[in-house]
């Protein structure tokens, strides 16, 4: 395999798209600093096409003004290797000015699904989310694209936006959501787990730990306030901040449950340990 490597510009991404025209293109969205979550996104695009092209772009419109756009880590060289190694065709990687050119006034701003969780704690992350999604889909025009439940609101507010807007690439359907990749102690690997100290990497793995004790207790008839609120004890125990949200949500409106409906349920928690913010999900059987 050789990996086209483009960060100059769309006509010439449509371009190296030119020759694939009877490929079926899986696209795997990324902001870089790739682990083996991406790489497992890059596997099952490879499994449902006949090739896959992935990006790289640190989008600055999801990042709030205190967040970490700066020190977010950037290795284009060693991600675009590992992407080679996968068997990856195309590393579409442009540029902040190709993404965002002078006089760019355009803005995809998803309600409901966007609105509680993380998009409570972080404002205007999911318009900027939104926005450079559908710019990438229209930029690479794949006929699926590939994102992990990893970020789980995301993933329903991009398919809310693809139904939405009528996304002329094929439907919801050829939106793929990937169960999370965790390391062996349970922690879900992100891009922004390099950010902690071997302490709070250690007690990070209490996040996990935590959720699938709550979940246990949930399925056990426990009252959800009572096991969110032990929840949020063991995290700050764990050394966690106050979290940012500890949620028990319908699994397709987000919206946050008193009580197990039936319906497909989900967990999900954002928290701070020692300045880095992270986030996790899962399942909880009704
Ligand atoms: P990024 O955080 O780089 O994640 C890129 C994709 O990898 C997302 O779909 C994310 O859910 C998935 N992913 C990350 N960690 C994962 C894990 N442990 N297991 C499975 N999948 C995982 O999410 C973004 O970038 C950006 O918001 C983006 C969609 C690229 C828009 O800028």
């Amino acid at each position: 395999h050789t990996l086209d490597v483009l960060r100059t510009n769309v006509a010439k991404l449509r371009g190296a798209s030119d020759g694939r025209e009877r490929a079926r293109i899986g696209l795997v969205p990324t902001m870089g600093a790739l682990h083996e979550g991406h790489l497992t996104l890059v596997r099952r695009a490879l499994e449902e096409c006949d090739a896959v092209a992935a990006s790289i772009f640190v989008n600055p419109t999801q990042f709030g003004p205190n967040e970490d756009l700066d020190a977010y880590p950037r290795q284009l060289a060693e991600d675009a290797a590992m992407l080679e190694a996968e068997g990856c065709a195309l590393l579409w990687a442009p540029s902040a000015e190709e993404m965002y050119p002078e006089g760019f006034v355009t803005n995809i701003s998803v309600t409901g699904v966007s609105e509680g969780l993380c998009g409570g704690s972080r404002p205007g992350h999911f318009d900027g989310v939104a926005t450079v999604v559908n710019k990438l889909f229209n930029q690479v025009q794949p006929d699926m694209a590939f994102f992990g439940e990893k970020d789980f609101q995301q993933l329903a507010v991009i398919r809310a936006m693809a139904r939405d807007l009528d996304l002329a690439f094929p439907h919801v359907h050829s939106i793929i959501g990937v169960p999370t990749v965790r390391e062996s102690d349970g922690l879900a690997m992100s891009s922004r787990n390099r950010y902690l100290s071997d302490a709070n990497r250690a007690a990070a793995a209490n996040l996990p730990r935590a959720m699938q004790a709550a979940i246990a207790q949930i399925e056990a008839g426990a009252q959800i306030a009572n096991a969110l609120s032990e929840l949020e004890k063991a995290l700050m125990d764990a050394g966690f901040d106050k979290p940012d949200y500890t949620v028990l949500a319908d699994a397709a409106s987000l919206e946050p449950l008193e009580r197990l409906s039936g319906k497909p349920a989900r967990l999900l928690v954002a928290a701070r340990i020692g300045g880095t913010r992270l986030i996790d999900n899962m399942a909880v059987s009704c």
